[in-house]
């Protein structure tokens, strides 16, 4: 049922005035990667390939997306890279005019060779997620002993200065990160990449996440600030992370803090799953399949109503925090980061 004050035109809003601009796009649910906090080690059931949308659906929807006010798309995975010729889909969805901003989330294991062709097909932007700066510790996180070919794939993207800001993103965790912090730190001091630490969320493949679990920006912030000091730059709109930069010498440190200081009140985005799905939460219990019409052949106008309809119930707000707070039936990489 349509709610009596939804409106039927102008940009996407949902009931409780938030205008969404900001599209995640998983365009796999496989991953080269096994991450502690996203994966299970073995026995990750993969959607069947029938049901992943081609890279022509994905343009498709965005394109939809793109003339309900959608302006950023952010493409996540799984891991993206690990989809074939996914450079030719960031051309694709390029050529779409009302896209402003094309980025993309990657764990940077395929970096180093898809770098220029990323390049080529005009992305904006990229965040690698490089949870540990040791070896031997990246390996324990991820399963997966690549530290050097991610930080080669970290590399080969940041030589292209156009593609900027490059960001780093680590998941923090109580009794892991504390060590990592300062390694972080001088990374942030020595290049020009955002370093933020996000959260561990409780979306984790073996459901083992606890409150005691998250190490929260305030006590990383905390951990520097007993070696640098650090000073807040202004809040922009709609951003996750709160930076900081080092009072002395450059490099900035964010901390994206969605247990702790929850930020949904100004939130802006939804989420497509690569089975084409929409997301209007991380957290959402409910999606809205738009897979299944697009296949049917719906028009524009169709596929517009079913967007607006599930937009309109976005979510309020996540409860993490609250008693009997059920975690979604997708972990992180089913979903898109
Ligand atoms: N909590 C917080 N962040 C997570 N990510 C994956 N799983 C979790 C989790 N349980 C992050 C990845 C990547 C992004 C896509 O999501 O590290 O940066
Ligand atoms: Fe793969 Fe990213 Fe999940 Fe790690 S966090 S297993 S890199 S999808």
């Amino acid at each position: 049922m349509k709610p009596r004050d939804q409106e039927a035109t102008g940009p996407l809003r949902d009931a409780h005035g938030r205008a969404i601009t900001d599209l995640r796009v998983s365009v796999t649910d496989r991953c080269n990667f096994r991450c502690k906090y996203c994966m299970p080690a073995e026995g990750m059931p993969w959607l069947d390939r029938a049901d992943v949308l081609s890279f022509e659906e994905i343009e498709r929807l965005v394109r939809v997306l793109g003339g309900l006010g959608v302006t950023d798309v952010r493409l996540t995975g799984g891991e993206p890279l690990a989809r074939r010729e996914f450079p030719r889909l960031v051309a694709m969805l390029r050529g779409i005019e009302t896209i402003r901003d094309l980025s993309l989330t990657t764990n940077g294991y395929l970096l180093e060779r898809d770098a220029a062709a990323l390049v080529d097909a005009g992305i904006d932007r990229v965040n690698v997620s490089i949870d540990s700066l040791a070896r031997d510790r990246f390996h324990e996180v991820t399963r997966r002993d690549a530290l050097p070919q991610v930080l080669r794939g970290l590399e080969a993207i940041a030589a292209h200065e156009r593609v900027r800001p490059i960001k780093v993103n680590a998941v923090a965790m109580r009794d892991f990160t504390e060590d990592e912090v300062f390694r972080f730190c001088e990374l942030a001091r020595s290049s020009d990449y955002q370093v933020r630490f996000i959260e561990f969320m409780p979306l984790d493949g073996d459901r083992s996440w606890s409150a005691d679990q998250v190490l929260t920006g305030a006590e990383i912030r905390e951990l520097i600030e007993t070696r640098h000091e650090l000073v807040a730059t202004p809040r922009e709109p709609h951003a996750t992370a709160r930076v900081y930069r080092f009072a002395q010498g450059g490099g900035e440190i964010g901390f994206i803090n969605p247990v702790s200081e929850p930020f949904c009140a100004d939130c802006n985005r939804i989420r497509m799953t690569a089975d084409g799905k929409l997301r209007t939460c991380l957290f959402s219990i409910r999606e809205t399949d738009l897979r299944e019409p697009l296949r049917a052949g719906a028009t524009d106008a169709e596929l517009d109503r079913v967007i607006r309809d599930a937009v309109w119930r976005k979510e309020l707000k996540h409860r993490v925090n609250e008693p009997g707070f059920v975690a979604p039936p997708r972990t992180m990489s089913a979903i898109g980061g």
